[in-house]
């Protein structure tokens, strides 16, 4: 398979320098997400992903929705699909996610359990499913954006309030991560969440309750940073993103930028310009910078890697082009910005 997807590789002018080994040499994993089906039915797809990435995450297969579809019925082909491919290639299996208000099956979502219900539903689904891909997935997003846009606290959810699962406050959140810890001692564990790249409200309720998590002793090993950003978004300035980096570090935890996107304008036909992919680059490089001043940040993902397949262009009408690959599976300037910032200043002028 390596030697095939290589020869694809470079037919179809794939470039010789990977994101993967230039990560390594930095101490830094390099991510997408990614599915199943494109894998199985892209050739290019899977040859490039095995090529640039030694981290791997499932865009939606390994979520509830995805996981449990029919009430009592586990299908875990998928995600154990992804953890055979990840180990032939030599990549790490990130998993995404245990607890959402989102994207949960509708007899879970609309099926009007009481508080205890819900808690044993929780309770067995992380137990089961972090147990099933113990010593397979290496760090879990366990709860994923549980606060509120403005600030104020936890956004309302059918685990917290809606009508929760019987604990107040955060405490639902401690739970689902000592039983994510229970399930799979070694499992890095992750609370993810978006809007949350610079300092503002929503990071600072995020530092809060990272800070009280650790405090409970609740065990909590990173924060996840999803970077769904736009080139032209004025505060995400390095200065910005690095003070924020630097205040989760400080708590000892890892950082993991897990869901990278820079969106831009795109024409009809998905096409951005020459200013906007430049600008688009400058964000890329810009922020894996930021990353790599600090040693606690030791995973950067895209959400998804080629412009071929990314959920902006549904979610944000008139933009797209996020990624580092076009539709051809061609590095883009974003691509570039990235390689070279991991190869650093000495490395980059060295070839
Ligand atoms: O698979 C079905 C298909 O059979 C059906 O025909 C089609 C039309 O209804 O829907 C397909 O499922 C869609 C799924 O993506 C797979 O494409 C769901 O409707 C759609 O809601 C789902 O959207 C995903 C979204 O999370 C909700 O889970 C996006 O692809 C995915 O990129 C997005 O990812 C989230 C992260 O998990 C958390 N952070 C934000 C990020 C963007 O929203």
């Amino acid at each position: 398979m390596r030697i095939l997807a290589v020869l694809l590789l470079l037919a179809a002018g794939a470039p010789a320098q990977t994101l993967r080994s230039a990560g390594e040499r930095r101490g830094v994993l390099m991510g997408t997400a990614a599915d199943t089906m494109d894998i199985a039915h892209d050739a290019t797809y899977a040859a490039t992903l095995a090529q640039q990435y030694n981290m791997i995450e499932a865009e939606n297969e390994m979520k509830w929705g995805g996981i449990q579809p029919t009430q009592g019925v586990f299908n875990f082909t998928p995600g154990d699909t992804l953890a055979t491919f990840a180990e032939a290639h030599g990549m790490k299996l990130r998993g995404h996610n245990l607890c959402w208000h989102s994207y949960n099956p509708r007899w879970l979502a609309k099926g009007d359990f009481t508080p205890s219900q819900l808690y044993t539903l929780l309770e067995t689904y992380i137990t089961t499913v972090a147990g099933h891909f113990k010593g397979k997935v290496f760090a879990w997003d366990v709860v994923n954006e549980a606060l509120a846009g403005d600030g104020s606290g936890l956004r309302d959810s059918i685990w917290y309030n809606q009508p929760g699962i019987g604990l107040t406050g955060p405490a639902y959140i401690d739970q689902t991560f000592r039983w994510a810890h229970a399930a799979d001692p070694q499992a890095l564990l992750f609370y993810n969440e978006y809007d949350v790249e610079d300092i503002n409200p929503k990071s600072d309720a995020m530092y809060s309750l990272a800070k009280g998590m650790l405090a409970r002793g609740v065990p909590i090993h990173g924060v996840g940073l999803q970077f769904h950003v736009s080139a032209s978004q004025g505060s995400l300035t390095p200065a910005a993103l690095e003070a924020n980096m630097a205040r989760f570090a400080a708590l000892g935890l890892q950082i993991h930028i897990t869901e990278l996107d820079v969106r831009i304008p795109v024409d009809a036909d998905g096409k951005a310009s020459a200013s906007d992919l430049a600008a688009q680059a400058q964000r890329y490089r810009d922020i894996v910078s930021a990353c790599l001043k600090y040693p606690a940040c030791t995973a950067i993902q895209t959400w998804g890697f080629t412009d071929k397949r990314s959920w902006i262009p549904h979610a944000y009408k008139g933009y797209g082009a996020a990624l580092p690959f076009d539709k051809e599976y061609q590095p883009k300037p974003a691509f570039a910005s990235m390689l070279q910032v991991l190869k650093g200043p000495t490395e980059s002028t060295g070839n």
